[in-house]
């Protein structure tokens, strides 16, 4: 048997169409269901989740909320089809709720690289459940899509989120500043990325959490 940590770079071809699950010590990450939608919409009204996503620009509309409307429902039942990307939902393994979703998306074929997207509603945050997902879902797309590089994008007044991707693994690349408005303010957007060649694994050599199982659906 291979030892886990080598990157398996053929093992599955850059198959996103497989939607695994994948278990960790505080988090499973598993494909969207029927119901999923209900609790998402839940989530993404959460004003720190839209403030610090960059999806909207002002404080005002961070608390405007996410509508639990037919285009969410679609948007959750089909995150299974999908070929080219890879949405999976956080389960608190504790309570057994769906408290976020991680995401492997903009996957570049020639390149053998993606972005990836994390969010972790306030039923969820601050126990190291985030930390972990997004260790999962880099050492699954390195591990065991053979991905080169993934890349990521965190804003400069979202210090949290910097903390969780440095803990993984990730690295700073480049700063933009003034890449997002927010409250008429500019703010740096910082990009990092993890690449296969310095991956050391998740959890890190000094890291506490249990194996990980990812087995697809
Ligand atoms: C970012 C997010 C995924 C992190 O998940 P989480 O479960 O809350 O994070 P964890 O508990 O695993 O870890 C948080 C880390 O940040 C640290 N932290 C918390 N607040 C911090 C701050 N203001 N400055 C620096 N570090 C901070 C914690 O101490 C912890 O680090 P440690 O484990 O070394 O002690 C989650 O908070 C979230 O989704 N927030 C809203 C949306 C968002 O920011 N998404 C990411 C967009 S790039």
């Amino acid at each position: 048997m291979r030892p886990r940590r080598e990157p398996i770079p053929d093992a599955v071809g850059l198959d996103l169409r497989t939607k695994p699950t994948i278990s960790g010590t505080l988090v499973t990450l598993r494909p969207f269901r029927e119901g999923d939608a209900e609790v998402m919409a839940e989530i993404l009204s959460d004003p720190e989740v839209r403030a610090l996503t960059g999806s909207v620009a002002t404080t005002v509309e961070a608390h405007a909320g996410q509508p639990w409307d037919e285009l969410l429902v679609e948007w959750y039942a089909t995150r299974s089809d999908q070929p080219d990307r890879l949405d999976l939902a956080v389960e608190d393994v504790a309570s057994g709720r769906l408290v976020g979703e991680v995401v492997l998306n903009e996957l570049d074929r020639q390149d053998r690289s993606c972005n990836l997207r994390v969010l972790v509603g306030p039923a969820g945050r601050g126990r190291g459940l985030g930390t972990e997902a997004v260790g999962l879902a880099t050492g699954y797309g390195i591990e065991r899509l053979g991905l080169r590089r993934i890349t990521l994008e965190v804003f400069a007044h979202n210090p949290r989120a910097r903390r969780v991707y440095e803990r993984v693994g990730y690295a700073v690349t480049r700063l933009r500043p003034g890449a997002l408005v927010f409250d008429g303010a500019a703010v740096t957007a910082v990009d990092m990325a993890v690449e296969a060649e310095r991956w050391q694994g998740f959890p890190p050599p000094d890291g506490s959490a249990g194996p990980v199982d990812a087995s697809g659906t």
